[in-house]
């Protein structure tokens, strides 16, 4: 295995191969080296490297507590490592601008403030003047097709709308980078598949480089570029899958051969790892 980690390709009609020069030719964005983490009860990382290649959704899978919402907590500088390096295009952390929605999303917005003034409070952190906060909150809204009152409160929506709060809430800086982790968890499936939806119509529009952890095997791949599938800790790159179907997905999608290959082969891994267990 090269610095990248392995590549794999499932291609139609063959077994699965690695392609070691593929993540090569991705620009990388996110470029992790030596990373090493311990909890005082886990090891959950030790020497880890990973590329995150640029303007690609990569999708995070893995058992349970295997480290992927630390990984993404590391990565955006909220908890700090104890040995390795985070780089962002060759360079250290610095004004980066992320979008973060967190798995638990009850706990991510603001019960005091209505929606609409939870989204632009980040805006209000970059200081930016008041027309230039609503304009900016307005096209977002308008761009997504949002038709929730947003001059409700937090307490007055549903799970899944004070979920897409938090969606609008990371999307409206611009990132550079977005994390989500486990946004859909809570959702009903009808939520869900709107949501899934509106996350790959943002990701084609905007190309943004974004990562997502999903528990869920079928909307990992059938959002991805590329399934980065992770072993029990110290959580090691079991498999980093491509999935290059044309975007945007549909329904149809999940039927085509190429998907049920690539989602049959993630799951092959997985159980291999969680057997191991
Ligand atoms: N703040 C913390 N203090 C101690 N242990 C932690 C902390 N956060 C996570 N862990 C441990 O690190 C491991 C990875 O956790 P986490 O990243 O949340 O897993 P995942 O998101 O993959 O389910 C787990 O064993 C968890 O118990
Ligand atoms: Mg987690």
């Amino acid at each position: 295995m090269g610095r990248q980690g392995p590549v794999t390709r499932v291609e139609e009609g063959r077994a699965p191969t690695r392609q070691a020069g593929d993540a090569a030719a991705d620009s990388a964005h996110v470029t992790i080296r030596g990373l090493t983490k311990r909890f005082p009860d886990a090891i959950v990382y030790e020497r880890f490297d990973l590329d995150i290649p640029r303007g690609k959704l990569v999708s995070i899978f893995g058992p349970n507590g295997c480290g992927k919402s630390t990984l993404i907590n590391m990565i955006t500088g909220l908890i700090p490592i104890d040995a390795g390096e985070i780089l962002f295009d060759g360079k250290p952390l610095r004004d980066i601008k992320f979008g973060y929605v967190f798995q638990n999303y009850r706990e991510a917005l603001f019960p005091w403030l209505r929606a609409i003034d939870n989204i632009q409070y980040p805006l209000k952190l970059m200081k930016l003047p008041k027309a230039e906060r609503l304009t900016r909150t307005e096209r977002m809204v308008a761009g997504l097709g949002v038709k929730i009152d947003l001059n409700r409160y937090p307490y007055e929506l549903s799970g899944g709308q004070q979920q897409l709060v938090s969606i609008m809430r990371a999307l409206v800086v611009e990132p550079q980078i977005l994390f989500l982790d486990e946004p859909f968890s809570a959702l009903d499936y009808e939520m869900t598949l709107f949501m899934r939806d509106q996350l790959q119509r943002v990701f084609v529009e905007t190309g943004t480089t974004t990562v997502l952890v999903s528990h869920d095997l079928e909307e990992a791949v059938y959002l991805a570029d590329r399934i980065l599938l992770l072993s029990r800790c110290p959580a090691s790159i079991s498999d980093y899958v491509r999935y290059d179907a044309a975007r945007p997905r549909s329904d149809a999608t999940l039927s085509q051969h190429d998907f049920v290959r690539v989602k049959a082969h993630c799951l092959e891994v997985f159980q291999r790892e969680v057997r191991k267990g």
